[in-house]
């Protein structure tokens, strides 16, 4: 896309490192920045691994995957990798104050014509956009776990968006080979996570009130309905203590009953269950 050649991502997270390798795959010189090394280090890891898995599976030659490896960087400098980005995409901890800081400085230190992006499910883009001193270059563009295979992006506006940052955005996640969609006025949960939120908590229900056991709640979403896993499954997936945070922020925004947070995902994370990342969950791993 005329303009767009380096890419900045903030975060080496799970979204934050995958999200990096779509767009070195897509062509460009990508870095992944993070303030901690061991969390850079293995994200470089894991990446490297599912190149290999690629290769080994025939989706991608041995040079393609070098390629694409050789245009992802991965660095603690914030200040020299910002002051290149034509395009951020921050995928930090879902806190605002840190995110209210990195956009502050990311706002001082990236070209004027660069988009900032928040890859937030939580919070929308216009929290952070005052920081920045370029509000109509803000955004969300939020990606799915796990984001080197998941299509959709949704592109989420708010009120100061401008029509040029949402074309931009939109065309860039095409060039990354995904669908995405746009949202036009910021809401909890924007599409995915309302529609998935309600999925979850029909489960949820049916599994307290012992109507059928987790395992045929997940048998039926995927026998029935074609998802491609049950909602246990998911949440074990996307970590249960991502569901519970993305539950009591919706229900601090909307202070809707119907959106209070649920018990059992709450006591499974206090226990320190938080899915497949932690070993166990709702199933063991
Ligand atoms: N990271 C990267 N790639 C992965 C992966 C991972 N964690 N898990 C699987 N894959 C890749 C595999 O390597 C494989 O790639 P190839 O086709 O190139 O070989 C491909 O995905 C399919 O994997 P598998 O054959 O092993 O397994 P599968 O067919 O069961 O697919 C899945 C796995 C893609 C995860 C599929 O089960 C699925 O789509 N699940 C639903 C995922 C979903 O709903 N995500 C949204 C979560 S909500 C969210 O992210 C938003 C939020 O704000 C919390």
């Amino acid at each position: 896309m005329s303009g767009i050649e380096r890419i900045l991502v903030v975060g080496s997270g799970t979204m934050g490192s995958q999200i990096g390798l779509v767009a070195a795959l897509a062509g460009y010189d990508t870095t992944v920045q993070d303030i901690s090394e061991p969390m850079l280090a293995k994200a470089k890891a894991e990446l490297s691994a599912r190149m290999d898995t690629s290769v080994a599976k025939g989706r991608l030659t041995v040079a393609e995957a070098e390629a694409a490896l050789g245009r992802l960087f991965f660095s603690t400098d914030l200040e020299s990798a910002a002051a290149r980005a034509d395009f951020v995409i921050e995928a930090a901890t879902e806190r605002l104050d840190v995110k209210e800081q990195i956009f502050a400085r990311i706002g001082q230190l990236a070209p004027e014509h660069a988009i900032l992006a928040t890859n937030s499910s939580t919070l929308g883009s216009s929290k952070v956009a005052a920081a920045t001193g370029r509000a109509d270059r803000v955004c969300n563009m939020h990606f799915f776990n796990p984001a080197l295979v998941m299509k959709c992006v949704e592109v989420v506006r708010h009120e100061a968006t401008s029509q040029a940052t949402v074309e931009t955005t939109l065309e860039l996640a095409r060039r990354f080979g995904k669908e995405p969609v746009l949202i036009n006025r910021e809401i909890p949960g924007f599409i995915a996570n309302r529609l998935m939120g309600a999925v979850q908590k029909e489960a949820l229900a049916l599994a307290a009130a012992g109507i059928a056991s987790k395992e045929d709640i997940d048998t039926t979403a995927r026998t029935a309905l074609g998802h491609p896993m049950g909602p246990f499954e998911l949440m074990d997936m996307v970590g249960l203590d991502v569901i519970d945070f993305i539950a009591q922020a919706t229900y601090a925004e909307t202070g809707d009953e119907a959106d209070r947070p649920d018990p059992q995902v709450a006591a499974l994370v206090a226990e320190g269950k938080l899915g497949r990342k932690s070993g166990q969950g709702w199933y063991s791993y």
